[in-house]
């Protein structure tokens, strides 16, 4: 097998952390990985917030109801409008996120860490709370979060393919 199939059924929602800070380093290739990613007109609407701090890791536990893992660290990638390099990308910027995010979660594992993706865009109140809790202006919406750290759960690789759900030249 490849070792990029490798690494995509590697990929799995880890949520349980050991109590251990993620190194700078680590935390930079996660987000290598994120901006590779690729993105509509090469637009690259995103920015990240990067979190470390128990303080604000605790705030987000305590208030997202699906985010209550005790990741040591999280990174938030967020759409900032008047950042992105060209003006038709803009109404694609779901999925230029959503390309970014799961980048850091296929590379996770490759770098010793676990990931779990939380999800925070479309749902208005996770949008408004992390908005308020990191401090992102108005115009900037969080998109998701990647909870990260080093795992203290083993999950086994998988992949989840069903011929039922193919369909070969028509539907
Ligand atoms: C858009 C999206 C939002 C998600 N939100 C959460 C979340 O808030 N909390 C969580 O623990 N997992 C969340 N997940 C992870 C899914 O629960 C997980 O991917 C799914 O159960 C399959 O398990 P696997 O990731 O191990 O393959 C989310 C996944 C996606 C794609």
């Amino acid at each position: 097998m490849s070792a990029i199939l490798e690494a995509i059924f590697r990929r799995r929602s880890i949520r349980k952390y050991e109590e251990k800070p993620v190194p700078k380093d680590l935390l930079l290739q996660l987000l290598q990985a994120a901006m590779a990613g690729p993105s509509a007109h090469n637009g690259r609407p995103w920015e990240f917030v990067v979190i470390t701090d128990e303080a604000t890791m605790a705030k987000l536990r305590s208030h997202l109801k699906y985010g209550k893992h005790n990741a040591p660290a999280a990174i938030a990638v967020c759409y900032n409008p008047a950042i992105a390099s060209s003006p038709s990308s803009k109404r694609w910027w779901v999925q230029d996120c959503a390309a970014a995010l799961e980048n850091m979660l296929i590379a996770a594992p490759g770098l010793g860490l676990g990931a779990v993706w939380i999800g925070i865009y479309p749902k208005a109140s996770s949008v408004k709370l992390v908005r308020r809790i990191l401090g992102l202006p108005p115009e900037v919406t969080p998109f998701g979060l990647v909870y990260t750290g080093f795992p203290a759960e083993e999950k086994p690789p998988r992949t989840q393919f069903e011929e039922s759900r193919v369909h070969w030249e028509h539907f």
